[in-house]
């Protein structure tokens, strides 16, 4: 039975432990911030279209289960139109740097909430990290939020409970530190089979986590033809070890890796008649250049006389 074993590949990358366990999301912003750590932006877009579209087949707002979720920050960029990017910059001002973290969740509270939900899912969320998610129900990105290692551990009566209504299970930056046996004790909680979106370097092979999936029914597909840009690598030893795992993958590095930068692919899994009714292919577009600084913008606004044209700085 093929079963993954990460620990190798992970002594290519940089530990960031340290600023996962904060009581609040400044030193994360801040280190991985300092790396171009882009990911929750550049998959924002393809998570909306595969969110639209599971809505679409069943009808109803999925609700996301976001594993690894950290401080909530996919929840913050697909709930609201906010950008890590952005979000780096409000805790880079030296006013923010100076108050206390329970100072940080009271403000940041209200900034969530003075924020309109574009409504596309529930978020829910499970991470080892206590701090990160307390902070993240605390300031209302997570509805709930599950604290396990389920490398190691079991899911609790009560994360079972959470877990449970998943429609959606998502991760990005998460998998190598979680493999497939995170993502089985949450299958076999889930009362239906959910759809799982995965972001994940191509420095760790997702074929162990197929095989998993496909005993739960569901088929894997990864998007050709793009690669999602994580972060800058931290030194050089990062960027030679990366590279020669790459090499013993028998994975081309260039013009990808061999820039500096991580990449990731997008791989959805799914009940196999949903990925036959409509193919990864069809359902994820591409913008390339979407995320670049750009002036103001037409776009349309619903108002009290039907649809209208308004220009977005
Ligand atoms: C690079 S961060 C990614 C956070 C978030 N998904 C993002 O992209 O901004 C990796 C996260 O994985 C979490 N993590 C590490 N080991 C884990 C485990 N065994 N189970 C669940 N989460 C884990 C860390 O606490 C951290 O929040």
């Amino acid at each position: 039975m093929l079963r993954t074993n990460f620990s190798r590949i992970n002594q290519t990358k940089a530990v960031f432990d340290d600023i996962y366990a904060m009581d609040d999301p400044r030193a994360y912003f801040s280190v991985l911030g300092n790396l171009d750590y882009m990911i929750p932006d550049v998959a924002e877009p393809v998570v909306r279209q595969i969110l639209a579209a599971k809505a679409q087949a069943t009808g109803v707002q999925p609700t996301v289960l976001d594993v690894g979720c950290s401080y909530g920050i996919n929840a913050a960029v697909h709930r609201f139109p906010l950008t890590f990017g952005g979000l780096r910059h409000r805790y880079a001002r030296r006013e923010m740097r100076v108050i206390s973290s329970e100072t940080l969740v009271r403000l940041d509270r209200n900034f969530y909430a003075s924020w309109p939900d574009v409504g596309l899912a529930r978020f829910i969320g499970l991470d080892i990290s206590a701090p990160a998610i307390n902070y993240a129900t605390s300031v209302g990105l997570l509805e709930h939020g599950v604290v396990a290692d389920l490398e190691t551990g079991t899911l609790s009566a009560e994360g079972a409970r959470i877990v449970r209504s998943a429609d959606v299970i998502m991760s990005t930056g998460c998998i190598g530190y979680v493999t497939e046996k995170t993502f089985s004790k949450i299958l076999d909680a889930t009362d239906e089979r959910p759809w799982i979106i995965s972001f994940v370097l191509r420095l760790f092979p997702f074929d162990s986590l197929a095989a998993t999936f496909a005993k739960y029914g569901l088929v894997t597909e990864r998007l050709a033809g793009a690669t999602f840009i994580q972060r800058r690598f931290r030194d050089a030893e990062e960027f030679e070890s990366t590279l020669a795992t790459l090499a013993t993958l028998g994975v081309d590095a260039t013009g990808l890796e061999s820039e500096g930068l991580f990449h990731a692919d997008l791989i959805l899994s799914r009940p196999e008649a949903d990925a036959r009714i409509t193919p990864l292919e069809d359902i994820v577009t591409i913008a390339s250049g979407r995320g670049r600084p750009i002036g103001p913008r037409y776009v349309h606004i619903e108002g009290n006389e039907g649809l209208q044209v308004t220009l977005e700085p």
